[in-house]
């Protein structure tokens, strides 16, 4: 069975994970990049909408919206409830298999999710089918190369750990998805896809980083206790399995010799 999302990355890793994350330079960009969503009563599909991150980001900018949740993994189900309750509808599902009818919603959004999935192809073509004519595929996407801009050794120690364990975590379940273990779990890059599954009238946005610990905006302190956050989290999540393979050097050589 595939494993859940919420195996690699728990709701708290999540919220620390994303403390510094779009500052309001970057809401202000999101406002004006989905203006079409300031019509009200628009209907909009959240694909993976996890502990709500990026659903609480639509809600504040298009607080007009009639938003629609999807999402496998009943651990964030429960949290998203909790979150935001009646302001949202939810529907427990994956993506490439959803039964929504087609031409449903004006706009189908997905935050960093498609990257993740053995099929985006698939995907998309969920995705597009769900939409109205007319309406809006939106996918948002990391850039692999934001993960080099970190500005002190002390960091760079703490991503390249941090980073370790989320490969090995990620190779583990791109294993019990019966794909090659070797599979960059980053690798897939999107335009070719919105193409194969006929979307058009494609834009593609520039970004630079969704990892905002480089920026010299934020106070230093701050960025201290994001880091003792993250620090506990990963000495929580060594105690919680004692079976973790970064402890021993036979495995982790074992583990440098696959990636
Ligand atoms: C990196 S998390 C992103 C969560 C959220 N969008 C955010 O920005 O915090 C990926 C999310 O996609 C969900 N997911 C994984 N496989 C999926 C699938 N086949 N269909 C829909 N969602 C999926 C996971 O459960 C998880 O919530």
């Amino acid at each position: 069975m595939t494993q859940k999302w919420s195996y690699l990355q728990s709701i708290d890793e999540i919220t620390v994970g994303r403390y510094f994350e779009y500052d309001l330079d970057a809401l202000n960009l999101f406002r004006k990049w989905l203006k079409f969503m300031t019509v009200p009563e628009i209907k909009v599909l959240e694909i993976g909408s996890g502990s709500g991150f990026f659903t609480n980001i639509l809600l504040t900018l298009f607080p007009e919206i009639e938003l629609t949740c999807l999402e496998p993994d009943e651990v964030f189900v429960e949290k998203l409830k909790e979150r935001f309750g009646k302001k949202i509808n939810i529907i427990v599902d994956e993506v490439e298999t959803m039964r929504i009818k087609k031409n449903t919603f004006d706009v189908v959004i997905s935050h960093i999710v498609i990257h993740n999935l053995t099929e985006p192809v698939v995907a998309l073509e969920q995705m597009k089918r769900v939409v109205k004519i007319n309406g809006r595929v939106v996918v948002i996407e990391p850039l692999p190369a934001s993960r080099n801009y970190y500005p002190s050794e002390e960091v760079t120690d703490a991503f390249d750990f941090l980073n370790k364990a989320r490969i090995h975590k990620c190779i583990q379940r791109a294993k019990s998805m019966t794909i090659e273990a070797s599979v960059n779990p980053w690798k897939n890059c999107y335009p070719r896809f919105y193409k194969e599954v006929d979307l058009t009238n494609i834009n593609n946005y520039g970004w630079t980083s969704v990892f905002t610990l480089s920026d010299g905006r934020y106070d230093y302190h701050e960025k201290k206790k994001w880091l003792k956050m993250r620090t506990q989290l990963m000495e929580n999540s060594k105690r919680a399995n004692s079976k973790n393979p970064l402890r021993s050097r036979r495995k982790e050589r074992e583990y440098r010799s696959r990636v």
